[in-house]
């Protein structure tokens, strides 16, 4: 049986941008690998600069949640001490004694491996995959290190891509910025902007707990959907003259009860008598709305009734919505990380400029597609989108 290829990127990730996973992706294609495991290091806790390790840990798990074979792994974080790439490459190959270990490292580190703890056997447990870097090393340079170090045993494979690099001063701008860019996944730029991170304006106290408490209860893909909802949120609340803290806080927490099983939020609604509507107690996809408002109050300690409105209609809508909760039923429909559906795309353009257009034009496409699998649509959806066609022709 062929031996299982298994690549290792580590890094600080402060914070993982699109550079890093680049480089993991054309590395895992260069060499064949089956997986790639993206290692944040553990870096002492009082190393100004560096954001803790539990933060760095999540945004690694967003960035590449979708990306097939990339592997965020604890390995480095939840070891004690000191650790050097020698002590990571003996522990996974006890960890994986049949694999092939594959190191991914950029030009700029190949020439600093002879100052590596105890690179001589460094060498002996690895192949390294080289990725290009711009440095001030010559070409000639690096492929004499390279001749070098692979007379002694080293073991090297280029890595063909363009070379990528993204300065922090470049990341730090995009984030103080509130803007999308190219070098963050969404997901990573907002949960940097809730945690006041990077040169972002400090974020709001509770961010941390909601976070970890998310983090903990959501899977990936729902985790990376809420943080892009509140970015989304927040921009579109700039826009409509809303509060975007409180935009940003309701569409961050909108799904908090999407992962629990349906009879557990079943409970929930019974206990707190929150709706005798049969068809929105036998439905998951409804129902973890107004559980999500219950949740939101009860364990994030969410108070403000208009945030607890908007997440209890964030799947049915009503007539009478407010921008607040106009604004996280379509931040919902339209975040970037969505399958860009016709719809979507003309609800991504019109959001900035009528709320309520945009959110009929998604919430009667999702009608019409909902009607023609045979579904039946909640009377509220069909509420609100009569009055929205009022409100648009008035
Ligand atoms: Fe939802
Ligand atoms: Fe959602």
């Amino acid at each position: 049986m062929a031996k299982e290829k298994i690549g290792i990127m580590g890094g600080t990730f402060n914070p993982i941008h699109n550079g890093h996973v680049a480089m993991a992706e054309a590395a895992q294609r260069a060499a064949g690998l089956d997986r790639v495991l993206m290692l944040p290091d553990r870096v002492p806790p009082h190393k100004t600069g560096i954001a803790p390790a539990e933060d760095r840990w999540r945004m690694v798990c967003a960035a590449v949640w979708n990306h097939a074979g990339l592997e965020p792994c604890r390995a480095e974080l939840d070891r004690e001490g000191t650790t050097y790439s020698f002590d990571t490459l003996t522990n996974l190959h006890s960890l994986y004694p049949r694999a092939e270990l594959y190191f991914i490292i950029g030009t700029d580190t190949l020439m600093q491996l002879k100052s590596w703890h105890r690179w001589e056997e460094v060498l002996r447990l690895c192949t390294f995959l080289v990725c290009p870097r711009t440095t001030a090393y010559r070409p000639e340079e690096i492929n004499a290190e390279r001749k070098r170090l692979t007379a002694l045993g080293g073991r090297f494979q280029p890595v063909a891509m363009p070379v990528i690099n993204v300065s922090s001063t470049e990341l730090r701008d995009a984030i103080a910025a509130g803007k999308p860019t190219p070098l963050l996944h969404p997901a990573v730029r907002e949960y940097c902007l809730l945690r006041g991170f990077y040169g972002a304006e400090p974020g709001c106290a509770e961010a941390e707990g909601w976070l970890a408490e998310l983090f903990r209860t959501l899977n990936r893909h729902r985790f990376v959907h809420s943080l892009c909802v509140a970015g989304t949120a927040r921009m579109l609340a700039r826009i409509h003259g809303v509060s975007p803290e409180k935009a940003e806080t309701a569409a961050l927490l909108h799904d908090c009860a999407k992962c629990m099983p349906l009879r557990e939020m079943q409970r929930v609604a019974a206990e707190r008598r929150l709706t005798e509507d049969e068809f929105i107690l036998g439905s998951s996809a409804m129902l973890h709305a107004p559980v999500g408002a219950c949740l939101c109050r009860e364990v994030y300690g969410v108070e403000d009734p208009e945030i607890l409105h908007a997440i209890a209609c964030h799947t049915t809508g009503q007539a009478g919505m407010s921008k607040l909760d106009l604004i996280v039923w379509l931040a919902d429909k339209i975040e970037p990380t969505r399958e860009a559906r016709p719809e979507i795309v003309k609800g991504r353009m019109m959001a900035p400029l009528s709320l309520e257009k945009a959110t009929l034009t998604v919430m009667e496409a999702s009608a019409a597609y909902v009607m023609s699998r045979g579904r039946g649509m909640h009377p509220a959806t069909m509420d609100a989108i009569a009055w929205l066609k009022q409100e648009i022709a008035g």
